[in-house]
This record gives C-alpha cells, structure tokens and sequence, in this order.
C-alpha cells in the first residue's frame, strides 16, 4: 500500500474540537443509557443516599433477578411490517398516556438530589406520562400540583396506625386533582437493606466526621442540600432515625384486606393495589374493588426472593385481566424491557430506579433525559419488532428460556 503525507485541508474538516461544556446538560451528553446515568449518578452523590436508592433489601437476589430476567428473554420480530406510523401512545386508566410507563412512587425524593419530587413532576408532564407522588415525599401533595398543573398524578398510600390521618391525605390529594390512588400492601413492615444499616444512613443525614470527609468528595450535593429547604418528609415534621425506625413507628403492620374496604369508602376515584406477587392476592384485590393491581416487590426492597414480576406477569393476566388492569414493575431499564413487559401482558410498565439515575445524574434534565431514552427505545423496538401499536403486542412476540 502506498503512503502519502496528510494534508491540512484535508485533516481541517475533521477537527471539531469544542471548548468543554458546563452544567447538567454537558454533563448528561456522553451518556446514552439508563446504565450510563447510574455510573454519572454514582460519581455525583455521596454513597449513603446512592446505595438506599441503588439497593435492595438483604441478599439483593430479588433485585438481581428483576433485572436478570429482560437479559434473558428473546424477541421475535416479525419483518416486512409498515411501522413507519409507529406510536407508543396508550391510556392509563382511561387517561391518555404519550408512553405505555410510568413514573413510580419513591420516598425522600429530594435526598437524592435537592430538586425533588417536582423536577421529575415537570419532566413527566412534558413527557406525557403519569406519576404518582410517595407518601414518604419530601413536597406536599398541593405543592406537587402547583408544580406540574397538566401533569396526570396518582397519589400513594401507605396506611398509618392513625387511620385519621390517611384519610386526610386522601381528601387532601382529592382536592388537589390527584386521579387515582395507590395502596401500598407490601411494606406491612421494613425490609432489611442492609447497605443502609452499613452506611449508617439515617434521615436527614447526620453530619459526622465521616459525613464531613465525604462533603469534600461530593460538594455540590451537600452545597445543594444545606442551601435549599431543610430536608424533611412533607407529612412528618422533624422526623430523626433510619427509614426502619420510621416504618415501624408509623405503617401499621396490622394492614389487612378489610383496609381496602376502609379506602374505598374514602376515596371515590380508581384505586389501585401495589404490590401483588401472587395470582390469589390479585383475585383478592379486585374483589375488593381495585381497579388495577400493579404486579410488584417493591423493586427487591422489601420480601428478598419475592416472586420475580415478569415471570408471575401472565398468570395474573390470565386470572384477573378482564376484571382490571394489569401493571408491572421491577428491573425495567430500557425501551427494550418496556416492550417486553406489555407483550407479557402488561398495561403500563412502572420504572423506579430507571429515572432516579436520571434525576441524581442531572436533576430535572436527568429525568427528561432517562425519558427520552425510554421514548426512543419503546418506539425502535416496537419498529424492529414489526409492531405500530401497543395494542398489537402479544406474547408471541417474545420468547423466555
Ligand atoms: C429509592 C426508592 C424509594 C421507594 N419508595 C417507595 C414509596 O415510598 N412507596 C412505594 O409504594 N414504593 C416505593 N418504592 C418502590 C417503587 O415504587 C417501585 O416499586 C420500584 O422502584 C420498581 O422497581 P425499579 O426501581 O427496579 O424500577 C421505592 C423505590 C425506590 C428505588
């Protein structure tokens, strides 16, 4: 092969240096998968608070397992198909939803990043999507409403031994236009996440020396959090102790089937049921009156070894999914997993972590980012796929070893 020297001229129109960027928008640039915002996410927030959202409670073996499964599973596209009309729109309960997801309920949202509950608020209602509000949130219903008026939001329960008190949060979330609620029914009690118990993690976090040492690692996390509005549960004042010692102080571990008759007598929207993991409990749950039941371990933080959703998926669809909808949640971490869910029988895929990542990599636009990753990826998978609507997704489309 013969050589020759490069010139200038030619080497001129590949040089495209441009001056580093700042701020969340650079920052967010070079990553291009939800596992790409976990890594930036990491990088940017002390250990204590990333490990309570990154873990799982005990071994992690249902946690790892949420995740395992979408790795293993095939798709079976159909080739030839006019998918140039694809559109990933579907309908939550009766309400239009742009994305066949949702945005999970987490607690102490503002912990993870000073912008909170409302960031991911805004971001979803740009997105079209539905997100319920925490009752272990960090921003009040009313003020989570202000902050995003168009945006389609649940509210989620969980029951108190002061029984007055739920049911002034739900008039309250009634009030201030919540469409739905979620009852919680997996956290009778704490699970055990022992990442926490390890990183001594206790709320708000306490400032000691080693908290102190790590202020120097992560400056602008603790600058944002000392700076802003004291960190605090928005319907628990001054609360001081591990997330263990609040559950057991408030939830009411006495929680039974004859609270959902409780809720329906107080709250006159759809109710949904979060939390299932066996095909009885959800037959249970709609004779109770759920309009939906979201399949759920609490993304591995509760029971270790729960059921895995996604296998336990189609069992209840098959037992309960003429009677209501059908959700799913745990270990969705692309476009891809979407998909795969509703071709499982899924109505609407939950995602948790997935925006999390999102919201500590690069607070409101973190989250808007980990959205239009899902966006992008439901809508080429359903086009690769040979699929140009939610609805024609079945369970030949995927194939599970
Ligand atoms: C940090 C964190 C906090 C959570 N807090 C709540 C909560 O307050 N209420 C609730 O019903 N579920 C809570 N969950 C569970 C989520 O709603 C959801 O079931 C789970 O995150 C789904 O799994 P994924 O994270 O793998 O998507 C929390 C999950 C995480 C990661």
């Amino acid at each position: 092969m013969q050589r020759r020297t490069p010139r200038w001229e030619e080497i001129k129109p590949l040089v495209k240096i441009r001056p580093p960027g700042f701020g969340p928008e650079a920052r967010l640039a070079s990553a291009a998968s939800i596992w790409d915002l976990r890594k930036i996410a990491r990088r940017r927030t002390p250990r204590a608070p990333f490990d309570y959202t990154d873990g799982g409670a005990e071994q992690e073996v249902a946690l790892n397992k949420s995740r395992e499964v979408y790795r293993r599973l095939e798709f079976n596209p159909t080739v030839m198909r006019d998918v140039s009309a694809a559109n990933p729109a579907t309908t939550i309960l009766g309400q239009p939803s742009a994305l066949p997801l949702a945005l999970s309920p987490t607690g102490f949202t503002r912990m993870m990043q000073h912008e909170g509950e409302p960031a991911v608020a805004r971001a979803a209602q740009r997105a079209g999507v539905t997100y319920a509000l925490s009752t272990l949130g960090t921003v009040t219903p009313e003020a989570l409403a202000d902050a995003a008026p168009g945006l389609n939001r649940w509210f989620q329960l969980y029951l108190f031994k002061d029984r007055d008190f739920g049911q002034e949060l739900l008039t309250r979330a009634q009030a201030s236009g919540y469409s739905a609620v979620i009852l919680t029914v997996d956290a009778a009690i704490a699970g055990a996440r022992l990442r926490d118990v390890r990183n001594g993690l206790t709320i708000p976090p306490s400032l000691t020396l080693k908290t102190m040492f790590d202020m120097a690692m992560h400056p602008s996390w603790w600058y944002n959090l000392l700076t802003t509005e004291p960190l605090e549960f928005a319907t628990f004042h001054n609360f001081d102790g591990t997330v263990a010692d609040l559950i057991a102080s408030v939830f009411d571990p006495a929680l039974n089937w004859s609270d959902v008759d409780w809720m329906r007598e107080h709250w006159d929207g759809p109710l949904v049921i979060k939390g299932i993991q066996t095909v009885a409990d959800a037959e249970r749950a709609v004779d109770h009156g759920a309009d939906a039941v979201i399949v759920s371990n609490h993304g591995g933080r509760q029971l270790d070894r729960a059921p895995t959703t996604f296998e336990l998926l189609p069992d209840v669809v098959d037992a309960v999914g003429d009677r209501c909808e059908v959700h799913v949640d745990g270990g969705i971490m692309d476009g891809g997993d979407v998909v795969a869910a509703l071709a499982q029988g899924a109505k609407t895929a939950w995602i948790g972590r997935a925006y999390l990542y999102g919201l500590m990599a690069g607070g409101e636009h973190g989250v808007d980012r980990a959205l239009q990753m899902f966006s992008d990826g439901i809508k080429r998978t359903m086009q690769l796929l040979g699929v140009s609507s939610v609805d024609e997704l079945e369970r030949a489309h995927i194939r599970t070893r």
